[in-house]
């Protein structure tokens, strides 16, 4: 038998599996980390942290499983978006990664348009400038930090970094490359236009790959760390949503998954390239050689669930200890007493800002209808309404675009949640499937890693061998019509508070 690694480099943590050569996990292992928020609307984490996470997973699930080094045939890398690695030309690491959900890069993102033009902008990248996304955060570092930006040899993405510590090669591939919003989206290759107009020397970046391709091989060094052979081919892998999409079978059009991470993430297989015109969803290259994916991105799903979980319901955490069980098992079980609509209280989850459909940095969190009678059980319900609501305004903008899923998978961490699970199949009134691995973005670069190293010829010949569904969760048609109500009042909310947000912000 012959095995592949799955590598996710995440924002709480790295986790990595080793699968057989029918995606079957043969042992896994996570490592956590911090992420620093030094000012409201800021997000950093130490590239030092994802390297040593990685080298520990790795070793960790060699040691587990007691498979011979010498039958894993490919790792793959999948790991959080659009995170900015700046390097020196010896390869030292100039500052802490500004990561996806930094907000900081608001003025960059007008000037990046005011530079480019809004409408052309779209056209090369496929998308507006973003605060979430890598341009900014590098036209940031130019202005702000002129003399880290001058010693600046190398921009990598967090899981590219990785690529450089196993394998010494400066690289990346199309999917995670589209979010930095330096790529030409439709012709796969990265925009000298975007370049030159922004002022980027296209030395910095690395060489782009299709996903499924060898980009490199372990060097010596890092076989050791890792407890394999060196010359283990590295692939060119995907990032974390891309890579999802092939860990859940979402390979070709008419597919669709909704994750329910750190962030929350609705998205869509398509063959042919869809744009929306007004950006509020995001089109990128997908994993697939020559198809792309649109995807709206709620920032903060699982993120409100983690907040709400440390700030307000350390009660829940004890009982948990108790009955030795997580924390969510406890909030979801009062959650569940609650009616919908939680009596009658609504969360806005804009923590750290929102993307879709707002493309605002500065809106915030909310809980709307707070009365004296709530326990923590309706806030707790309030926050997984929420949630489902803010998906349901990405599903709302496919609709809209004419992409029309027929098929709705889950996965992440919510999404281990049956009530979470059930909630979402009723706000969107369609069903909605696990499938049997709930492994994800590391299933799906494991996947990329067989194709790479010739054990299936593409990736949907693999994923069809390999992605089982697992169980269905069907909409109830009066609650659908229950939610409809609630949904109707969430949607307004955002427009009533836009400006006092703004003011907020600007205090
Ligand atoms: C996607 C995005 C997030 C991150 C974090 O655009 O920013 O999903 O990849 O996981």
């Amino acid at each position: 038998m012959k095995y592949t690694i799955g590598i996710d480099v995440g924002t709480s943590g790295t986790k990595t599996v080793l699968f057989d050569s029918l995606g079957k996990k043969q042992a896994s292992h996570t490592v956590e980390y911090p992420l620093y928020q030094p000012k409201n609307g800021w997000a950093e984490q130490d590239p030092a942290d994802w390297k040593n996470a990685v080298f520990e997973t790795v070793r960790t699930v060699m040691e587990k499983s007691g498979v011979d080094k010498n039958d894993v045939v490919g790792i793959g890398i999948s790991g959080q978006m659009h995170g900015l690695v700046m390097l020196d030309e010896n390869d030292n690491i100039l500052r802490p990664s500004i990561i996806w959900c930094d907000q900081r890069t608001g003025e960059e993102c007008r000037d990046i348009e005011n530079i480019i033009g809004r409408a052309r902008l779209i056209e090369i990248t496929a998308n507006p400038a973003l605060t979430g996304f890598t341009a900014s955060k590098i036209m940031w570092v130019k202005k702000h930090e002129p003399e880290i930006y001058a010693k600046c040899a190398h921009i990598l993405l967090p899981k590219d970094y990785i690529r450089l510590t196993l394998t010494g090669e400066y690289a990346t591939e199309v999917s995670d490359a589209s979010g930095m919003q330096l790529l030409d989206v439709p012709a796969r290759k990265w925009s000298d236009e975007v370049l030159e107009k922004l002022g980027i020397d296209k030395k910095l970046l690395g060489r782009v790959y299709e996903s499924p391709e060898i980009t490199g091989y372990l060097t010596k060094e890092a076989a050791e760390k890792c407890a394999l052979s060196e010359g283990t081919p590295v692939v060119g892998g995907a990032g974390d949503n891309a890579a999802a999409a092939v860990g859940e079978g979402i390979v070709s059009d008419g597919r669709a998954f909704t994750t329910i991470g750190t962030s929350g993430v609705v998205f869509a297989h398509t063959d042919n390239i869809e744009i929306d015109p007004a950006g509020r969803v995001h089109t990128f290259c997908c994993a697939v050689p020559g198809a792309w994916h649109v995807m709206g991105v709620t920032q903060a799903a699982g993120l409100s669930l983690r907040w709400i979980r440390d700030t307000v319901c350390t009660e829940e955490i004890h009982e948990a200890e108790k009955e030795g069980v997580d924390p969510y098992v406890v909030m979801d079980r009062e959650a569940a007493e609650a009616p919908i609509g939680a009596n009658r209280l609504l969360y806005l989850p804009y923590l750290m800002g929102e993307r879709t459909p707002h493309l605002d940095p500065d809106c915030r969190g909310a809980f709307i209808g707070l009365s004296a009678m709530h326990t923590r059980g309706d806030m707790t319900r309030a926050v997984l309404e929420g949630v489902c609501y803010s998906l349901k305004d990405c599903l709302s903008v496919l609709d809209e675009m004419n992409v029309h899923p027929d098929d709705m998978k889950i996965c992440g961490g919510g999404g281990k949640s049956k009530l979470w699970r059930k909630m979402l199949a009723d706000v969107y009134g369609i069903p909605v499937t696990t499938i049997e691995s709930d492994e994800g973005p590391a299933l799906g670069v494991a996947i990329l890693a067989m194709v790479g190293a010739g054990l299936y010829s593409t990736v949907k010949e693999a994923c069809d061998t390999i992605v089982r569904a697992k169980e269905t969760v069907l909409p109830d048609e009066k609650n659908t019509v229950r939610y409809a109500k609630f949904y109707d009042i969430y949607k307004g909310l955002y427009t009533h508070l836009k400006n006092d947000y703004k003011a907020l912000a600007e205090l």
